[in-house]
């Protein structure tokens, strides 16, 4: 089986990162991790890579005048490492059109809301303060608007009496975890396809986006 070569990008602790490479490290995976890029010295995702045995780099974006220099070299390094499809997984740095044109359709991102809703940051904080009963997280293609993009999954868990924006977000977290390997898993089997501006399911083989959404292991 041909596995999809991919590169994650991240900025911090990246337990997405890991949960990436927890699914990976199954052999029928459809997908391969095979280079973890961060923007920020010492985040602990690059840690994650290597004790995975996967190749970790760090490109500090402060060296860069223009957001599009660092990029060049971003996407030199990737394409360098041999990468055909990108991961943002908590990389807190907005992509440039130049670059997200460059990988188009081939470049994924992780949200913690349910999109439309809460775009940006602070989406836990926001949660709480608009009193919305359900909250969660979606992984989409990503389009030069700031979470924009057709979505693949996503993942909803309650909002309960008494949550405090952490423990609204660690249990948005857990659900992130299950999400992303799943929608990776989508993509890599080319059952999630980008036609009209929205993704198409592949629903011969795929359960429905509803299953996705109760439960993203499933997939
Ligand atoms: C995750 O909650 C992810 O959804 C969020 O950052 C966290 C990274 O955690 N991403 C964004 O806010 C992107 N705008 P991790 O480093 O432990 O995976």
């Amino acid at each position: 089986m041909k596995r999809l070569k991919t590169g994650v990008l991240i900025s911090g602790k990246g337990t997405n990162l890991q949960a990436l490479l927890d699914a990976a490290a199954d052999a029928a995976y459809p997908a391969e991790i095979i280079s973890v890029i961060a923007n920020k010295a010492g985040a602990p995702g690059l840690e994650k890579a290597r004790k995975a045995g996967v190749k970790a780099a760090f490109i500090d974006h402060t060296l860069y005048e223009e957001r599009e220099d660092f990029e060049r070299e971003l996407d030199a390094k990737l394409r360098e490492d041999g990468v055909e499809f990108v991961a943002l997984a908590g990389f807190m740095r907005i992509l440039t059109p130049w670059f997200v044109d460059k990988w188009k359709d081939r470049l994924i991102n992780i949200h913690p809301s349910l999109l439309p809703a809460f775009k940006g940051v602070h989406t836990h904080e926001r949660a709480l303060e608009s009193g919305v009963r359900v909250h969660g997280a979606t992984v989409h293609y990503v389009r030069p608007e700031m979470d924009e993009g057709p979505i693949i999954g996503q993942a909803a868990v309650p909002v309960l009496a008494g949550d405090t924006k952490q423990t609204l977000a660690d249990r948005v977290l857990v659900a992130e975890h299950k999400l992303y390997p799943a929608c990776l898993k989508l993509v890599a089997e080319n059952r999630a396809r980008v036609t009209a501006g929205r993704v198409r399911l592949d629903r011969d083989s795929a359960p429905s986006t509803d299953a996705i959404l109760s439960n993203p292991s499933s997939v």
